[in-house]
């Protein structure tokens, strides 16, 4: 339904996009992810036929952007990042407005409302002001507007930017009840709402495809599996042969819990997690296919160590997205490109992600720091026009192409922790 093949985009000197090719098929439900800046409005813009790419071909529903702009545009219903709404229309006007501009006959337009204001969840607002609604009622005038002309094909940027939780659970509720009987492209950069949403998904960053997949595929990508392991730090466990016979008498320093757990063989990576002060948390990784739960049991009895917990988690498709995407923030923020071994090669971003991901733990705290201001950047639902993206450049990663490639699970070696 939806074929890019080695898309480019520039904008002056500034590469937006870099042969970005997919493909979404009929029914599809597909996550558009990247961070701000990624591309994912450029890539909607040229498939809906509002800017021209300037390398390589777009199909919709078969028909090529560049050939027949018209006809691409009766099979998608589009829904802007920021929506194309009129405040001093009632709902109800501006729905029948955008009919009128589809060229939808009075009657067609009365019987599709019904449906529209069902699966939007319009009933109570179609006779009040768009500019008294709040924002998730906007967004879903927004999604009432692309779907007023029956669309077999939506594409949605960023629908859920800038709503409280429960507008965006809402919303959200609203794409999947749409996305039964559709094909959907959604971008975002909130995962949980891929999760929830969407069964595929396409990572984008810096204008290239980095990953692109069934989501339990991406999420695997990174080839680890994470273990969290608590070993009280004040006492034994006086049941032990150890304790017993002796040989251990004295609580383990979190050097000599490290050492070991680092010592058992599929261990790639150990690093201590900050706890409260009776204990030793650790947090391990190893390959994807094993277990390593047993060997850390049998070390903890062989040592007679007390152990308050142990898990083991499959990495997130966050964790994934991070490693994938944060050579763009890195870069952002100026840090030494080669200062140490981990930002070298997180700088590749795409190129480096599963060596990235062995330390994408470590940014969690200045990476929400940096959702919060991305989120901040998008207010402004307000603006009434398609303006071909010039009020977007918000400065996350123009200008700086460093030129990584794009084979991202190369390096999937874990490395201790270098911060
Ligand atoms: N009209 C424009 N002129 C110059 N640069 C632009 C324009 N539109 C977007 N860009 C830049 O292109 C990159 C991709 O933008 P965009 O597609 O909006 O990303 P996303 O939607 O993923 O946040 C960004 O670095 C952005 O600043
Ligand atoms: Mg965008």
């Amino acid at each position: 339904m939806i074929e890019a093949k080695g898309l480019s985009k520039l904008y002056g000197p500034f590469r937006a996009l870099d042969k970005v090719s997919f493909q979404v098929k009929r029914g599809e439900v597909v996550g558009f992810l990247g961070p701000n800046g990624a591309g994912k409005s450029t890539t909607m813009r040229i498939l809906t036929c509002f800017i021209s790419a300037t390398g390589g071909t777009a199909k919709v529903h078969g028909v090529d952007v560049f050939d027949d702009p018209l006809e691409v545009r009766r099979k998608i219903g589009y829904l802007p990042q920021r929506a194309p709404l009129y405040g001093e229309m009632t709902v109800w006007d501006y729905l029948q407005f955008t009919s009128d501009m589809r060229g939808l006959d009075p009657s067609t337009f009365k019987s599709r409302m019904k449906r529209i204001v069902e699966v939007c969840g319009l009933a109570k607002v179609l006779g009040k002001d768009i500019r008294q609604l709040s924002h998730g009622y906007r967004q879903r005038v927004g999604l009432g507007q692309a779907l007023v002309h029956d669309p077999p094909i939506l594409i949605l940027d960023e629908p859920t930017s800038d709503l409280d939780p429960n507008e965006k659970a809402e919303v959200i509720r609203y794409i999947q009840e749409i996305g039964k009987d559709r094909t959907v492209l959604l971008s975002t950069h909130n995962l949980a709402e891929v999760e929830a949403a969407c069964a595929r998904a396409i990572i984008v960053s810096k204008g290239r495809v980095v990953a692109d997949g069934p989501l339990s595929d991406i999420r695997a990508k990174s080839g680890t599996v994470r273990y969290l392991v608590t070993i009280h730090e004040q006492k034994l466990y006086e049941g032990s042969e150890a304790y017993r016979a002796g040989s251990t008498r004295r609580p383990p320093s979190s050097d000599e819990v490290s050492e070991a757990l680092g010592a058992l063989p599929g261990v790639q990576r150990v690093r201590e997690l900050p706890t409260d002060d009776k204990a030793h948390a650790f947090e391990l990784s190893g390959a994807l296919g094993g277990d390593l739960r047993e060997a850390i049991f049998q070390l903890v009895v062989q040592k007679g160590w007390l152990l308050l917990e142990m898990r083991r988690e499959s990495q997130t498709l966050e964790d994934v997205f991070k490693a994938l995407t944060r050579g763009d923030e890195r870069a952002d923020r100026g840090r030494p490109l080669l200062a140490e071994d981990d930002d070298a090669a997180a700088v590749g971003g795409a190129a480096a992600g599963a060596a990235a991901l062995a330390s994408a733990a470590d940014e969690d705290e200045d990476e929400d720091e940096d959702e919060d201001e991305d989120e901040a950047d998008e207010g402004d639902d307000d603006a009434a026009e398609e303006n071909g993206g010039d009020d977007e450049s918000d400065g996350d990663d123009e200008n700086d192409d460093d030129g990584d490639d794009d084979d991202a699970d190369d390096d999937a070696k874990g490395k201790k922790d270098g911060r």
